[in-house]
């Protein structure tokens, strides 16, 4: 079976490029696009991995649609944000709606899978950590996970009796440069604080080119201790 095709939202920020690392990496070579609202901080390596890099705004629903337009995915994934600005912001919630306009049941797109990276403490669960640690965090983190929250609700309330088509990752805290190491899933207490983002996105595209055991779902994500 041919892999399918991805569209990376947010596809020049660090999430977002080992993504597009993983495609090529993987045996399954998964056609990749990349949506970039500044495709020049795309590396020439990393855009050569690239079938096309689109220009757009993550927040505009047309940018959108183009993007889709051009690339005709199979999948999208979600790796929208701005990780070092933990002030109020609404991007994720804003490029949610944008996307949900082109892919909700009844749309043009409406067989496109979407994979979101999230962060644990966002969608229901808790920065299950200890000491107070989780607590902590969760108040230096209010702003962006109130946007994952309503990132993530945008997204389930949308897709309505189409929810097998989505996967939230609420993933622990990421690193870049640890690519080594494997998923593990959890629940409740936080059993490793960090996860790379090469192992993230190895985790997406193994999902996506396989059979998406985990669709349909949001699952907390960090690494095997
Ligand atoms: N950092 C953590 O420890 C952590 C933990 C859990 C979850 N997360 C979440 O994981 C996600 C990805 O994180 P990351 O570290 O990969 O983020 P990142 O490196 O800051 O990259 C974010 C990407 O979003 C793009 N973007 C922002 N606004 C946009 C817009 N209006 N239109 C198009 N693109 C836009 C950025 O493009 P520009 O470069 O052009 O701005 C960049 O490509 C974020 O939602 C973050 O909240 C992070």
């Amino acid at each position: 079976m041919a892999p399918p095709t991805l569209l990376v939202i947010g596809g020049n920020g660090q999430t977002g490029v080992e993504v597009i690392r993983a495609c090529a990496a993987s045996a399954a070579k998964p056609p990749v696009h990349a949506f970039c609202r500044t495709p020049s901080k795309l590396s020439e390596s990393d855009a050569a991995h690239c079938v096309s890099v689109i220009e757009g705004d993550a927040r505009s629903a047309e940018d959108i649609a183009r993007a889709l337009e051009q690339a005709k995915p199979d999948a999208v994934v979600v790796a929208v944000g701005r990780s070092e600005d933990l002030g109020p912001t609404d991007v994720r919630a804003a490029s949610a709606k944008a996307l949900m306009d082109s892919v909700a049941p009844g749309e043009k797109f409406d067989q496109v899978k979407i994979v979101v990276v999230s962060s644990v403490g966002a969608g229901g669960t808790k920065l299950h950590i200890g000491f107070g640690i989780g607590m902590l965090l969760g108040m230096r983190l209010k702003h962006v996970l109130a946007d994952h929250d309503r990132q993530e609700k945008e997204i389930w309330d949308r897709l309505a009796d189409q929810k097998n088509r989505a996967l939230v990752l609420h993933t622990t805290g990421l690193t870049t440069g640890q690519p080594a190491g494997e998923v593990c899933i959890f629940e409740g207490k936080i059993p490793h604080p960090r996860i790379d983002r090469a192992v993230v996105a190895r985790f997406i595209v193994a999902e996506l080119c396989g059979t998406c055991p985990n669709f349909g779902k949001a699952i907390s994500i960090t690494t095997k201790k």
